[in-house]
Formats: structure tokens, C-alpha cells, sequence
């Protein structure tokens, strides 16, 4: 039928490798990220001479090199020294202590952790990492249901650098006064690219999944530009793909900027959905709100889960923060009372009533 002749023909792949385009490929050098690495290294430095390391509290906004600057320390340092263990967990994908424990067990190369609890566990873990150093990467640490993990490390790991990584800058002044006095971590800020440099972490991903000369010049700068203008590289790491993608429907050995805009509106539609889910997602905490109106932020948290929600509790109070911002709940703070602590919430939409009391 030839169904696939026009499409494939005799023609080569716009594609070189396919694999310098994910999003967690781990390129050689992670340009414009040298001094973040650096100062990240030098907290890791004493634990090569049988000294504790230092904390690191690396934040930054989504996008911008977090992730891949950190992992591509700790290859290095793999490289380097078998003395350290390197450790790294993404906390929304291990979000409490059980499974962090359990996924250590598992780096390790521990295999019998069946029917054992998390105390034993970790009580195993630490037997191990104390006969070495370890570097413990958390990304993602605020989406961690609590902070008991990093609290034992800090307590019963003697040589180690904890490495937290986060998109909010505010996180760490509002974890647990326990954990904050133990942990005086250095800061490593991550800030947005420029354009230039978005351009520059593009064009070597660029080179390395592509045939040379697959680009035209303004088609590059289309998808760079876009990139930037997102503010995420991730994104124009989509486009690449997704422009390679376009021209090779095309049979075209060249990529142009008629197929760089394919992508770019395929990733319109995907942010219209995702914007419209997020939405979805702040109305359901809303209308929870509205039925325990002025009660406790803990006791709302729970009627959400019976409600069905899956948010973690961090994320559930940074959407309540969200919605006090915009008004449209007022938070109380109460401290003292008989739980200690505690937060409550009021649907701003009942205050008229609430106040004729
Ligand atoms: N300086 C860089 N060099 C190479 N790739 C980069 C660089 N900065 C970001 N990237 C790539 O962009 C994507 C997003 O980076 P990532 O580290 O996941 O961001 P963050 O953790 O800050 O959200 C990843 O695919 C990463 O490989
Ligand atoms: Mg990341």
C-alpha cells in the first residue's frame, strides 16, 4: 500500500539520539550552574576528610536546573570517592518516612526489608551509612507528609550533608523549630535564566539529539525564545521534540518554523487543561472550606480526604494560603490553646452572618 513510504521513505531521522531530550537525562555539563554546584560542593568537602559535611537548602522556581545540577554533583562525586554515599529521593514520588526508608533500603542493595517497620528499618540504614559518609538529596522536600526522615538523619546520621531542594523559598522557615536548629543550612539560590542562556542549555541539547544542520537558525530561536519566555526549559525541551516530530510527518529534513509553532500549540492546549484542572482542584478545597467553615485547617484536612481529595496536607495548605491571599477565605492563627498551635479557617463568603453573633 506504501502507507509508510512518503513518511519514512528512504530518508534519514532528523533525530540523532532521542535520549538528550528527556527531561531526566543527565548531560555531561550543566552549563550557567558552575557556582551553585561549587558552593554545593564545598558543604560536601569536609565529609571527604572525615569531617561532618554542611546542609544545603537549595530552592528556585520550576525549570530552571535544581534537579539536574544536584544529580550531576552527585555522579561526580560517585566517580570521585567510594567513601561518600550518595542518596537521592524525589519526595513526590516518596513522600513519607516508611517509603523513603524502604527506597534507601533499596539503593543500598538491603533486600529484607519484608515485614519490618520503619523504626527497624532505619535503624538498619544508619548501622550501614555510619560505617561511610552519605550525601541525602530530598527534591521536591515540601511535598513530604512530615518531616520525622529528616529529623532522624540529622539525630542519628554522624557524617552527612542533607541536601533539600524546593520550588519555595518560604518552606524552610516554616518547617518544625527541631528540625530548623539542627539543619542551619547554607541557601543555594537558583534564579531564572536569561535569554541567553536559555538558549545556550537548548543549543547543546540541541547538538547532541540532532543531525547537524536538522535546524533552521530561526526555528531554533523560535523554540528558545518561547522557552524563555516560559521560563522553563523544560518546555523548550518539548518543543525540540515536538518540532523534530512535526518535520518528520512532513518527511522534511529540516526543521522549520512552521514545525516549531506544531509544538507550540500543542503546548497551549496542554497548559489550558492543566490551568483548568488546577482550577478544579482549588474550587473543590473552596467548597470544602464552606462546609466546616471555622474550623481547624487539620479538621478541614480531613473532611477533604473523606471528600476524596489526594493532596498532601503542604499542599493543601499552600492552596488554603492561595485562597486567603485572593480572599477568599480569612486563616486565623490561635496559639496556646489546648492542642498547642493550631489554625483556623473561615469561608469569607459567611463572615456577614458569622459576625451578626
Ligand atoms: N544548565 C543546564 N544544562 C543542561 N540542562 C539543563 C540545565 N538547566 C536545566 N536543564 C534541563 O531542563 C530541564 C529542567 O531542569 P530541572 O533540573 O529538572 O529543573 P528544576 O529541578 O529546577 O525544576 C531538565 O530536563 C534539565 O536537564
Ligand atoms: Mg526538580
Amino acid at each position: 500500500m506504501g502507507l509508510f513510504k512518503d513518511v519514512l521513505g528512504n530518508q534519514e531521522s532528523v533525530f540523532r539520539d532521542h535520549i538528550p531530550l528527556d527531561y531526566d537525562y543527565i548531560p555531561k555539563l550543566v552549563p550557567y550552574r558552575e557556582q551553585q554546584q561549587r558552593q554545593i560542593a564545598a558543604c560536601i568537602k569536609p565529609l571527604l576528610t572525615k569531617r561532618n559535611g554542611r546542609n544545603v537548602f537549595v530552592h528556585g522556581p520550576p525549570g530552571v536546573g535544581k534537579t539536574v545540577a544536584v544529580k550531576h554533583l552527585l555522579k561526580e562525586l560517585e566517580e570521585e570517592t567510594e567513601e561518600i554515599v550518595p542518596l537521592y529521593i524525589n519526595c513526590w514520588q516518596k513522600n513519607s518516612m516508611y517509603k523513603i526508608v524502604l527506597e534507601i533500603c533499596d539503593l543500598l542493595d538491603y533486600r529484607f526489608t519484608h515485614n519490618k517497620k520503619t523504626d527497624e528499618l532505619f535503624k538498619i540504614i544508619k548501622d550501614i551509612l555510619n560505617k561511610k559518609a552519605v550525601v541525602i538529596v530530598l527534591d521536591e522536600a515540601d511535598k513530604l507528609e512530615d518531616e520525622d526522615l529528616i529529623y532522624n538523619v540529622l539525630e542519628e546520621i554522624y557524617r552527612r550533608t542533607v541536601i533539600l531542594i524546593t520550588n519555595y523559598k518560604d518552606w524552610m522557615a516554616n518547617l518544625d523549630n527541631r528540625i530548623k536548629s539542627r539543619l542551619t543550612a547554607e541557601v543555594v539560590e537558583f534564579s531564572h535564566y536569561t535569554k541567553e542562556e536559555t538558549h545556550g542549555v537548548l543549543s547543546e541539547r540541541m547538538k547532541y539529539a540532532f543531525y547537524p544542520d536538522a535546524w533552521d537558525e530561526d526555528a531554533f530561536a523560535l523554540a528558545a525564545d518561547k522557552a524563555h519566555e516560559l521560563k522553563d526549559i523544560r518546555l523548550g525541551l518539548y518543543l525540540l521534540r515536538e518540532a523534530g516530530n512535526a518535520a518528520e510527518d512532513k518527511a522534511s529534513k529540516r526543521i522549520t518554523k512552521d514545525h516549531v509553532n506544531v509544538g507550540i500549540s500543542k503546548l497551549e492546549e496542554f497548559s489550558i487543561k492543566e490551568k483548568e484542572a488546577l482550577e478544579d482542584e482549588t474550587k473543590f478545597i473552596l467548597t470544602v472550606v464552606k462546609n466546616n467553615t471555622g474550623k481547624k485547617i487539620g479538621d478541614i484536612f480531613k473532611a477533604y480526604q473523606t471528600e476524596g481529595g489526594n493532596s498532601g496536607y503542604k499542599t493543601f495548605q499552600r492552596k488554603i494560603a492561595k485562597l486567603s491571599d485572593n480572599k477568599f477565605v480569612s486563616v486565623k492563627k490561635i496559639s496556646g490553646g489546648a492542642d498547642g498551635n493550631t489554625t483556623l479557617i473561615t469561608y469569607n463568603g459567611s463572615v456577614t452572618q458569622l459576625s451578626d453573633f
